[in-house]
């Protein structure tokens, strides 16, 4: 078994776990689980591209530890996330016969972790799940924390359970196979944890951000340690987001008007709209006289230098009016008895969460943004 370059604890009463960080760490993947106990039958739910890439790699050191295991590939796709995919793979994690003491592992991004969390809550009352991540936004963001679920035709994520999984396998070498677009959208969320509570580290990334997406593997150590470290610290102070957890949705009011008006396709990633949210959330706080000027400039300046999408420009296509775009706000489900809650900031490394936005302020940060389209 690889040795961790890096592990966080995340200390929640009952459900504490760990989130082993490195490169290599896949082939003994199976060493890691072994002290769960369970049967020596390993489910395994991936999507068809991570199949491909590194599932042999996966059941070989699974087999090397004892192991036998069987795979469920999904289509990839945030498509996935749907009632026919859960039932799917609830079924066929019956017809394995996962018991109640197994383990399940999700092996993939985003979607296959949300999904396979939820469905590793459902069955048989829950059962026991690790994360296998293998994307920069599963890393630092979807796989810790426990928000497990699917989207609804009403909205992404409104089905599902708070689930923790029992180990994270971030292997931070898998990420050497991911195209470009993909890890600079998962690096729009190592932003947000900079720009939310820890400007040194947004400072550091400022400095090692280039180097990190051009391969540099101890830079991507440690850029996921401290985002999972950071996270680790609020689930445990906030796990059900009763409060300090929305801090986590930094950039995100503005991201899900804007996912929802290109429709969730290909033409805005996730990670992309946070960027971008993000930009627009401290330029609204800025506005508010929150935070000084020179903020938003330079969040947008580092997302630029990185070669990011930054503004609303980036967006091919059309975008609905500023009054549409507030309307697809008041969708999100952060909204609070029909308020809009803002995570806004004093200063970088410093957002606090606000349902106190004047609506003409969003309105005209949204119409000035789309105005340089
Ligand atoms: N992705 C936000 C959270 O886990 O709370």
């Amino acid at each position: 078994m690889t040795t961790p370059a890096a592990t966080v604890h995340v200390d929640l009463p009952g459900r504490a776990y760990d989130i082993q960080i490195g490169p290599d760490l896949l082939s003994g993947a199976g060493a890691a689980i072994t002290p769960f106990g369970g049967r020596k039958h390993l489910a395994i739910v991936t999507d068809e591209t991570v199949a491909g890439l590194h599932l042999a790699e996966l059941q070989a050191g699974l087999t090397e530890a004892g192991f036998t295991s069987a795979a469920l590939s999904l289509p990839a796709g945030e498509a996935t996330k749907s009632w026919p995919q859960l039932q799917r793979t609830v079924e066929w994690l019956l017809d394995q016969k996962v018991e109640r003491g197994d383990v399940v592992i999700a092996f993939g991004g985003g979607v296959i972790g949300d999904l396979v969390g939820f469905a590793a809550a459902i069955l048989r009352r829950g059962v026991r799940f690790v994360q296998i991540p293998t994307t920069l936004l599963a890393q630092v963001d979807s796989s810790v924390g426990g928000k497990t679920g699917i989207n609804a035709p009403h909205g992404k994520n409104l089905i599902g359970a708070f689930h923790q999984p029992s180990l994270v396998l971030a292997d931070t070498g898998l990420l050497g196979t991911l195209a470009p677009r993909d890890f600079l959208a998962g690096y729009g969320e190592v932003v947000k944890y900079g720009l939310l509570g820890d400007a040194a580290f947004f400072e550091w990334l400022e400095d090692m951000g280039p180097a990190m997406a051009a391969g540099d593997m101890a830079a991507r150590v440690r850029a996921v340690t401290r985002s999972c470290e950071m996270k680790a610290g609020i689930v445990q102070r906030d796990e059900t987001e009763q409060g300090e957890r929305a801090l986590l949705n930094l950039g995100h009011t503005f991201c899900h008007a804007l996912e929802a008006a290109t429709g969730y396709s290909d033409r805005l990633l996730h990670g992309e709209g946070v960027a971008i949210g993000c930009g627009m959330a401290f330029e609204l706080s800025s506005r508010l006289g929150l935070c000084s000027q020179e903020n938003p400039s330079r969040v947008r300046a580092h997302l630029r230098a990185m070669g990011m999408k930054t503004d609303l420009s980036d967006i091919e296509g059309d975008l609905p009016d500023a009054a549409a775009l507030l309307g697809l706000m008041g969708q999100d489900k952060k909204v609070v008895a029909g308020q809009l809650r803002f995570i806004l900031a004093r200063d970088i490394g410093d957002a606090f969460i606000t349902s106190d936005v004047p609506e003409d302020a969003v309105l005209s940060v949204l119409d000035d943004a789309l105005a340089q389209r």
